[in-house]
């Protein structure tokens, strides 16, 4: 063997090595979310972690981010185009920078007949055709996860619409609740969820809405001194993942990693209602705030002052997606 001809030799001995530690390496999959681990999207992210790992048996490696630890809201479905990040559960509010307007439809208020509405609203044609439009954006739709509905809080209590006059109110993006917000005589403000509780804690806004376990777990309510279980609307997550990413995956690990979504979805949808139950409980035993709950009558005097917002929507997210959803929910405009 001439000089060369080892080197080459040696070369390919090292190649053949490389080549196969860099086989044995796992696909990594970053999901990054803002919200924490304790919370119904934390728990379901976390259970996913744990079903692909295991369905695929190593070959993926799910690296949870909660919190924001990586990205804030808006950065991180940049990130997900980017390829920096592989998968995300935003609010379904936040769709609209990427050019899906119509998700914010799901943000109309008292459209959902409870849970058991909600539910049924997602498992039909509209939260199907939601899913599919994410493909235009080269973005996989895997499933809706569930996150209960909104209480709204300031330091005063709302139980009238008069009571929103003037208030600067933190919303998540959806121009449908800048509508509904506005409807009430308040001042919504886009925020990023990790800048909230700052900007409640030193008057930056003067209330925000979400559900009881973002109030727990964000600590909203140690710097809200009344919030109103109002269920005026609700929150869901659009669990999604790079498209180039997810159809890349060689067959049988697809396969693996669409059963661990199936799976997880199912477990964050069947505790959502109970975390945010036991959530609810933990804040009014904290003594830090009081919770109100509305009246018949005052359910009656909010419904009035939102009449005029459904019509308004169709321009803010299309007619279609808002006389389906007005249709499925029987409320006539
Ligand atoms: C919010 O920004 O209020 C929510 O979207 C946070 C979340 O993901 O639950």
């Amino acid at each position: 063997m001439n000089r060369r001809d080892a080197i080459t030799a040696v070369g390919a001995v090292a190649l053949g090595g490389a080549h196969q530690a860099f086989a044995q390496q796992p696909i990594i999959c970053k999901f990054s979310h803002v919200v924490a681990n304790d919370t119904p999207k934390g728990k379901g992210a976390l259970k996913f972690k744990e079903l692909a790992e295991k369905y695929t048996g190593g070959k993926v490696k799910v690296e949870v981010y909660p919190n924001s630890t990586l990205y804030k809201d808006k950065e991180e479905l940049d990130a997900l185009n980017s390829g920096s990040v592989q998968m995300l559960a935003p609010s379904t509010a936040k769709f609209r920078p990427i050019g899906l307007k119509e998700f914010e439809a799901l943000d109309l208020p008292f459209v959902f007949d409870g849970d058991a509405g909600y539910q049924k609203v997602m498992d039909g044609p509209i939260g199907q055709s939601l899913l599919k439009s994410l493909e235009t954006k080269g973005i996989a739709g895997l499933g809706f996860w569930d996150n209960g509905f909104h209480m709204v809080s300031a330091n005063k209590p709302l139980l009238m619409p008069a009571d929103f006059q003037g208030l600067k109110i933190r919303i998540s993006g959806s121009k449908v609740a800048d509508l509904y917000f506005r409807a009430l005589g308040a001042l919504p403000q886009i925020m990023a969820f990790s800048e909230v509780y700052q900007a409640l804690q030193t008057g930056v806004v003067d209330g925000c809405e979400n559900t009881p376990s973002n109030y727990y777990t964000q600590k909203f309510y140690e710097v809200q001194k009344d919030i109103t279980n109002s269920q005026h609307a609700h929150l869901q997550y659009a669990l999604i993942a790079n498209g180039k990413f997810w159809n890349g995956l060689p067959g049988p690990i697809r396969q693996q990693m669409d059963k661990a979504v199936k799976e997880a979805t199912d477990y964050c949808n069947s505790i959502a209602r109970q975390e945010n139950v036991d959530a609810l409980k933990a804040i009014k035993a904290s003594g830090k705030t009081t919770v109100h709950t509305l009246t018949p009558a005052q359910v009656t005097a909010w419904k009035a002052a939102f009449k005029p917002v459904y019509k308004e929507a169709e321009g803010r997210v299309g007619k279609k997606i808002v006389d389906d959803l007005l249709k499925a929910a029987g409320i006539s405009v």
